[in-house]
């Protein structure tokens, strides 16, 4: 158990926790290996700073899209579904069954076109259509999982505790420093070592800094919502299939993280012998033997 009960006691009064070394050594390393193909140059960068940025450094894809689930590789995609950050989840919406809403890298160095002094702001504009209650059944977690280390000088994100404005209805949903500076002055920013882990709300309100000096830093989005809503999320799984990295993904997967992500669950009204038969011709390495009875 790698998120401990002093960080859940610690986002429950807080609005976040942050978990230092949350992957293992080997975790870490299979993580980097399947960063370093899908956007090679960038950890050697980030490591020594001297040396010419990655090729291409600041065109990179703006789109989520280009940078999300399923990845090529195995690894990214396990930690997007990995059993702790699910644990964690569930915890938090009281056993509801949970969907995966997000999983995407970011990566940014000095210069680049998404280092910016963000202003504090909380997440839930784009990952609800309606509004984030306090309420369990309607809870969303995000995560940011660093692949490489963060230091005060390499872009560390910023937090504010809820103890700064816990019982408020949260709109506006971002505040410049000079409306409200005091979300600015009670920020922590969570400088960790590479394998670490911050965990926050759609009600919590956090900002994005600025490098001081040049350098990278590669992170990881996931977050999980509730399934039964409908009105939460911030990308459509559908729109990824076209991608093979999918059908690779998909044809392996458990029934468990399938459903994840939204697909029909073995005993679903939906299992007909026209979709079994659908199915397994769009993929064809799916044992579908778990959806036919
Ligand atoms: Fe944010």
């Amino acid at each position: 158990m790698r998120i401990g009960d002093e960080h859940v006691q610690h986002y429950r009064e807080h609005g976040y926790a942050i978990v230092e070394n949350f992957l293992t050594a080997d975790e870490l390393a299979a993580a980097r290996a399947d960063v370093d193909a899908f956007i090679p140059g960038w950890l050697d960068y980030a490591a020594n700073p001297i040396g010419p940025k990655p090729a291409g450094w600041n065109e990179g894809p703006r789109s989520r899209r280009a940078m999300r689930f399923p990845f090529r590789g195995a690894h990214l995609n396990a930690i997007t579904l990995h059993p702790e950050l699910r644990r964690f989840a569930s915890l938090m919406t009281g056993d509801e069954a949970l969907f995966c809403e997000q999983s995407d890298l970011t990566y940014k160095c000095k210069g680049h076109y998404a280092d910016v002094e963000q202003t504090m702001h909380l997440d839930y504009v784009n990952h609800t259509l309606a509004y984030p209650p306090d309420r369990p059944e309607y809870w969303q977690t995000a995560f940011l999982i660093y692949y490489t280390d963060v230091s005060v000088y390499e872009a560390p994100t910023a937090v504010c505790s809820w103890q700064h404005y816990r019982d408020e209805i949260l709109w506006p949903a971002a505040y410049e420093r000079t409306q409200r500076a005091q979300l600015y002055d009670n920020e922590v920013k969570v400088t960790v070592p590479a394998g670490s882990l911050l965990a926050y709300s759609m009600r919590t309100f956090h900002r994005g800094t600025a490098f001081m000096r040049d350098g990278a830093r590669v992170g990881h989005f996931v977050s999980y919502a509730p399934q039964r809503p409908k009105w939460m999320g911030i990308v459509g799984w559908p729109e990824q299939g076209i991608y093979r990295s999918f059908s690779s993904w998909i044809e392996q997967a458990t029934l468990e993280e399938r459903e994840l992500i939204g697909f029909p669950a073995p005993g679903d009204d939906y299992w007909t012998q026209e979709t079994l038969a659908g199915v397994s011709a769009r993929f064809p390495n799916m044992d579908m033997q778990p959806y036919s009875n």
